[in-house]
């Protein structure tokens, strides 16, 4: 942290725009793949992994276990509104996930209804990250960035710290924004 924009959500803004480089990346390859071309099944297998662990696991973990229950402190229902609806983004990403790497390898081995699956799943889960992303930076982030502020905003972004510095699958957060790289 520079310490000069301390904010609850600054973190996550730029995780963000990692998360939106790696989808319009997939976005990209289904609709080449729409147009005739081979689809690039070792990138969609790193695609899956940064989902499932960036974006899910470091990223979706520090908003479900840190930014919603700060915002849950300052009185916001979780129940309810937006935290809810975001909640249910979450859930819904989880299954389309789920989805791909339930037919990857068949899709792979050339089946035609586990490549059809694996397309909808990808194609369901960009359109929903995108706008997910796009209604959390433009609504809850901006009541966050109002709502938690001085010592709490500074016991939330240690938390974040403790997050990012940690490791899921074996993995860094390097080793994801690694990953994003070669997707991108
Ligand atoms: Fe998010």
């Amino acid at each position: 942290m520079t310490g000069n924009e301390q904010t609850p959500t600054a973190v996550l803004r730029e995780e963000h725009q990692l998360i939106l480089k790696v989808a319009g990346r997939l976005d990209e390859m289904l609709t080449d793949e729409e147009r005739g071309e081979e689809l690039q099944f070792d990138t969609l297998e790193s695609c899956i992994t940064f989902f499932r662990l960036f974006t899910d696991a470091f990223h979706h973990g520090k908003e479900e276990d840190l930014l919603f229950p700060g915002l849950e402190e300052e009185g916001l229902p979780s129940d309810s509104g937006p935290i809810a609806a975001f909640l249910e983004d979450h859930a819904q990403g989880r299954v389309y996930v789920a989805d791909m790497v339930a037919s990857l390898e068949e899709a792979r081995a050339g089946d035609a209804q586990a490549g059809r699956a694996v397309r909808d799943a990808a194609r369901a889960y960009v359109d929903l990250i995108v706008d997910h992303i796009s209604r959390e930076d433009g609504i809850l982030f901006d009541m966050a960035d109002n709502m938690i502020t001085g010592s709490a905003c500074s016991t939330l972004c240690s938390r974040y710290d403790d997050v990012c510095a940690s490791k899921f699958e074996g993995k860094t957060k390097a080793d994801l924004e690694r990953l994003a790289e070669a997707i991108i």
